[in-house]
């Protein structure tokens, strides 16, 4: 791969619980490459390890073992200040359960997200426009509570895209959608990554996902032992 394409290194990662004297690994010496403006899908089954993988892109979570390179930055090794500002401004998370603040309505937990990542200026009309974006122009004002499930995952994907982060990592975005919701964010995400070049790192069993997906990686035990991309892409990237 080339070096201007390459966006994260995994390299030799392992993370691992103390379960009484037993270590139990969730990533077993995990190496991983991804580039710029891919959209990759992570499967297996539940305990894979999948979410601790997340965690450790996104920065949420140290590995024990190895490093984790972002945007040429060794962030395994930032201290504790600096990771919170790299998570608050390099990541854009997307949930399964949407994680809106209730008492804000849809533009301020979007501005909210803009003000974190210490970029304040215009926030109300910035927030209005990438909420009109995904077809919620009519809805910016609305609390959580007062939108469906399919529109509150919209305002959390706007939350994460707005900072213009280097890639969103979504961890079962469409888990608590039904299936025609689903698709529509599916597809909106596939729009953005295209469109905008965002790349994306999605944890999903939904099939439709499997679809956009440039390349779909198989965790087991903590381990990759599949990483498939798509031929076309293969080509493009020769
Ligand atoms: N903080 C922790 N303490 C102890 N064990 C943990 C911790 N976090 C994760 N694990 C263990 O690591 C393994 C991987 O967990 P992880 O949450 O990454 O799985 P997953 O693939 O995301 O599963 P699911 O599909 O159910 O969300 C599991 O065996 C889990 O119990
Ligand atoms: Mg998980």
């Amino acid at each position: 791969m080339r070096e201007d394409r390459l966006l994260v290194k995994l390299e030799n990662v392992s993370r691992y619980f103390k379960m009484g004297d037993q270590k139990i690994y969730a990533l077993n010496n995990v190496n991983l490459e991804i580039e710029k403006g891919d959209f990759i899908l992570i499967l297996g089954p539940s305990g894979s390890g999948k979410t601790t993988l997340l965690n450790q892109i996104g920065g949420i979570d140290r590995p024990d073992q190895g490093k984790v390179i972002v945007g040429g930055k060794d962030i395994s090794s930032l201290p504790d200040n600096e990771l919170t500002k790299y998570r608050a401004k390099t990541i854009g998370w997307v949930f399964q359960f949407f994680n809106l603040i209730p008492s804000l309505n849809a533009w301020e937990n979007v501005a909210l997200s803009l003000e974190l990542s210490g970029d304040n200026k215009n926030m109300e009309k910035r927030a209005k426009d990438i909420l009109a974006r995904v077809g919620l122009k009519d809805k910016t004002d609305l609390f959580p509570p007062q939108m469906s499930g399919g529109e509150q995952q919209r305002v959390a994907l706007c939350r994460a895209l707005i900072k213009k982060p280097l890639l969103i990592i979504a961890d079962e975005p469409t888990g608590n959608l039904d299936h025609k919701t689903g698709l529509e964010i599916v597809n909106l995400m596939k729009e953005l990554n295209e469109e905008e070049g965002t790349t994306f790192v999605v944890v999903s069993h939904d099939e439709s996902l499997k679809v956009v997906a440039d390349r779909v990686l198989h965790l087991v035990d903590g381990q990759i032992i599949d990483d498939h991309r798509k031929p076309q892409q293969a080509m493009e990237t020769l």
